[in-house]
C-alpha cells in the first residue's frame, strides 16, 4: 500500500450509491474513510454502518473540518450548493464523482484554497454495493490540479481501474459519449421490446427473446470489434429489406422511422469502414432512408 493512503482521511458528503461503493473498496485497501454526512442522517448511519471505521455525523461542515480529501457525492444538481455552503481549508481536497459536471462547479472551494478535481467512475454503480471489487477493470477519468491529480489517479490504480485525464473542454463530448452507450442502449431495447409488444407478445417474453442478441452483440464488439463485428441489412447492402423495416414502422409510429433511419445512416458509415458495401450501395441505402415516402411495402 502506497504511504499515501497514510495521510489521506477521506471523508464522503452524500451517503448513496458511489459514497457505499467507493468508500467500502477504498476502506477494502487500506485507505482511512474517516466520515459522511448527507441530506438525511439516517442515510450517512446506513452507509458508515458499511465501512469499518467511518462515522456518520450530522452536518457536511464536520466532515470538511474532519478530512483532507472530501468527496462531495450527492446528485449532480446539489454538488455545486452543497461545496457552496462549508468552509474549506487552503490546501484541503475536494473532489465531486459526477461525469457531467467539471471542475469548476467546485469553484467555492478553489476560492478559499482548497484544490479541485473530478473523479468519475464510468461505469454503473448499483444500489446494494454491486459487485466486490466494483472499480477493477474499468476507467476512471480525472480531471484535477496537481497534486489532486496524483492523488486521484493513485486512489484509481489502487482500485484496480483504468485511468484517464480529462480536459474540462471536453467533458460534455465524454459524457454523451457514456449516454449513447449506456442510457440510449436502453432507450433501443425499448423500441425494440415495443415492436414485439405490437405482435400481441408479453414484455417479459421480448426481452428474454431479444437479451441474448444483445449479449452476443456486446459480445462481438468485446472481441471482434467495429467495424468487423456489424451484421444486419444495411451491411449486407439489402435494400429491400430496409424498405420493408420502413414501411413496417411507419405504420406503427413516425417517431419509430425516424430513429431507425437516423441510426441506419451512421450504419452505413461503419459498413464502409468494414468494405462490405460498395459506395453505390452507400449511395442508395442514403437516399432511402433519406427520402420519406409511404409505400415501401
Ligand atoms: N450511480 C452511478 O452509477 C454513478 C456512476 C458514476 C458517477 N455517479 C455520480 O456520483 C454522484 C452520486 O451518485 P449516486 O448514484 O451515488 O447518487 P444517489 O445514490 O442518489 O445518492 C446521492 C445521495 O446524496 C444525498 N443528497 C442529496 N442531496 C443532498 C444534499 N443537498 N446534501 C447532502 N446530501 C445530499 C442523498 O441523500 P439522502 O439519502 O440523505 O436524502 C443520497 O443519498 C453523482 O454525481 C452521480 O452522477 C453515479
Amino acid at each position: 500500500m502506497a504511504n499515501e493512503s497514510n495521510e489521506l482521511k477521506i471523508g464522503f458528503i452524500g451517503a448513496g450509491k458511489v459514497a457505499l461503493a467507493l468508500g467500502s473498496s477504498l476502506r477494502n485497501i487500506g485507505y482511512t474513510i474517516s466520515s459522511i454526512s448527507s441530506r438525511s442522517y439516517q442515510s450517512a448511519l446506513s452507509v458508515a454502518s458499511q465501512i469499518s471505521g467511518c462515522t456518520a455525523v450530522k452536518t457536511a461542515d464536520e466532515v470538511v473540518h474532519d478530512c483532507n480529501l472530501v468527496f462531495i457525492t450527492t446528485p449532480d444538481a446539489a454538488i455545486g450548493r452543497v461545496c457552496e455552503s462549508v468552509s474549506w481549508r487552503p490546501g484541503q481536497m475536494a473532489a465531486h464523482t459526477s461525469g457531467a459536471d467539471s471542475r469548476s462547479v467546485l469553484d467555492s472551494a478553489s476560492s478559499q484554497g482548497a484544490l479541485t478535481g473530478v473523479f468519475h467512475p464510468l461505469a454503473t454503480v448499483s444500489p446494494n454495493g454491486g459487485a466486490l471489487e466494483p472499480f477493477c477493470g474499468i476507467t476512471i477519468t480525472i480531471e484535477a490540479e496537481p497534486p489532486l491529480l496524483e492523488t486521484l489517479e493513485g486512489l484509481a490504480r489502487s482500485l484496480g481501474a483504468d485511468t484517464l485525464r480529462l480536459h474540462e473542454e471536453n467533458r460534455s463530448l465524454y459524457h454523451a459519449s457514456a449516454v449513447f452507450v449506456s442510457n440510449y442502449v436502453m432507450a433501443l431495447a425499448d423500441i425494440a421490446t415495443g415492436l414485439w409488444q405490437e405482435m400481441g407478445f408479453e414484455k417479459q417474453q421480448a426481452e428474454k427473446a431479444l437479451l441474448p442478441l444483445l449479449k452476443g452483440s456486446v459480445h462481438n464488439l468485446d472481441t471482434v470489434g467495429l467495424p468487423a463485428c456489424l451484421t444486419g441489412p444495411v451491411s449486407r447492402g439489402d435494400t429491400g429489406t430496409i424498405k420493408k423495416h420502413l414501411g413496417s414502422l411507419e405504420k406503427l409510429d413516425d417517431s419509430l422511422s425516424i430513429t431507425y433511419r437516423a441510426l441506419g445512416l451512421h450504419t452505413i458509415n461503419i459498413a464502409r469502414r468494414k468494405g462490405s458495401i460498395t459506395p453505390k450501395q452507400a449511395e442508395d441505402i442514403t437516399s432511402i432512408l433519406n427520402t420519406w415516402e409511404r409505400s415501401y411495402d
